[in-house]
């Protein structure tokens, strides 16, 4: 068949083809299909080798003008359709701009946290330095260096969470009064907060941990009433200027004398609530002077040195501050709960 009827019956083929064509798709096949490397244009173009030296230029241009014809019909219908794709997609989808916007949410400081910021914000006003301690710690400095007797029910497996026959976790912060007397001289005066964890049952009003806040001063000549003094000082910058305080006589092995310290409630000023189970008074921590035995083994000369120490509870006062009902709710991490502690 001479050339010209060649390109003929191609161009007519692929005008067919292109007829039946539906999609994209569709055209980049028909690409491949007619002017690929396998495609009979490249075919034509080989057999030009057979042509005579002075049909070749004649010839070839017939070939690539084809080339290009069938191009440029591909190039026209591709981006006829891609509008047309695009029209009736727009059409089907759409964005309603009325939406309101992604909120992004506040991270908020948990209450026990901003509690215990208050805390230390005051004592460390008060010339207290910060000192932290170990969670996991062994027998010695939770209990034996702070003169525990050895069968006190407080080291029962009822109170205690054992690691092993000698680690636990501690029960109190009390443990850093030890660890600050091993590593300083006096005037040792620190306040060390930080969690402690007791085998209880969990209940509305406690938690097997807890927070608490310990403070130990020791120095020559400190007295039953500089202790007095400073916590009073303390709860009246935490509670207000007329908050009431009141020292109860109490029992801890690592002090003598021991204490515990009330608070009026600050709820009912007194007159009982359900806060203050109808006592009046809020319990907020305990309190007296270092055992002498206790300095003793924090290597600590007792007929030279005295020191007062506390250990104060963070949960029960943040509940009061934030009128939370309940103990439960601070691990809970429930963000309706947190979210209300700006
Ligand atoms: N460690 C005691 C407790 O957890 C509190 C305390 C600390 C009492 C320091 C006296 C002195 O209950």
């Amino acid at each position: 068949m001479p050339l010209s009827q060649q390109i003929e019956a191609l161009r007519s083929h692929f005008l067919e083809d292109l007829n039946k064509v539906a999609t994209t798709k569709d055209i980049e096949s028909l690409k491949i299909k007619y002017l690929g490397k396998k495609g009979p244009i490249s075919a034509l173009l080989q057999e030009l080798r057979h042509a005579s030296a002075q049909d070749i230029p004649r010839f070839g241009k017939w070939i690539n003008d084809l080339k290009e014809e069938l191009m440029a019909h591909c190039e026209n219908t591709l981006a006829r359709m891609q509008a047309q794709e695009l029209k009736s997609s727009l059409s089907k989808e759409w964005l309603d701009v009325t939406l309101p916007g992604r909120r992004n949410f506040l991270g908020r400081k948990h209450p026990i946290q901003q509690m215990l910021e208050k805390v230390l914000d005051i004592l460390v006003g008060m010339g207290f330095s910060v000192q932290y301690g170990p969670d996991v710690d062994t027998d010695y400095y939770n209990f034996e260096a702070l003169n525990f007797a050895k069968d006190h029910p407080a080291r029962d497996m009822q109170d205690t969470f054992y690691l092993s026959k000698e680690w636990l976790l501690r029960t109190h912060t009390s443990n850093v009064q030890v660890h600050a007397m091993q590593s300083c001289k006096p005037p040792i005066r620190i306040i060390a907060p930080g969690r402690a964890f007791r085998n209880e049952n969990i209940s509305a009003r406690s938690h097997v941990f807890f927070h608490q806040v310990e403070g130990i001063y020791v120095d020559v000549g400190v007295t039953f009433a500089d202790l007095m003094a400073t916590l009073e000082e303390f709860i009246r910058k935490l509670l207000g200027k007329k908050a009431e305080v009141r020292f109860r006589p109490s029992f801890f092995p690592f002090v003598e004398p021991g204490l515990e310290v009330d608070a009026r409630c600050t709820r009912c000023f007194g007159e009982g609530c359900r806060v203050c189970k109808h006592s009046g008074w809020l319990e907020i921590l305990g309190a007296g002077m270092v055992h002498p035995n206790v300095l003793k083994k924090g290597s600590i000369d007792p007929e030279i040195y005295t020191g007062y120490a506390w250990g104060l509870g963070i949960e029960r006062l943040t509940m009061l501050f934030f009128d939370i009902p309940d103990i439960r709710m601070f691990t809970e991490n429930d963000l309706r709960f947190l979210e209300q502690f700006l």
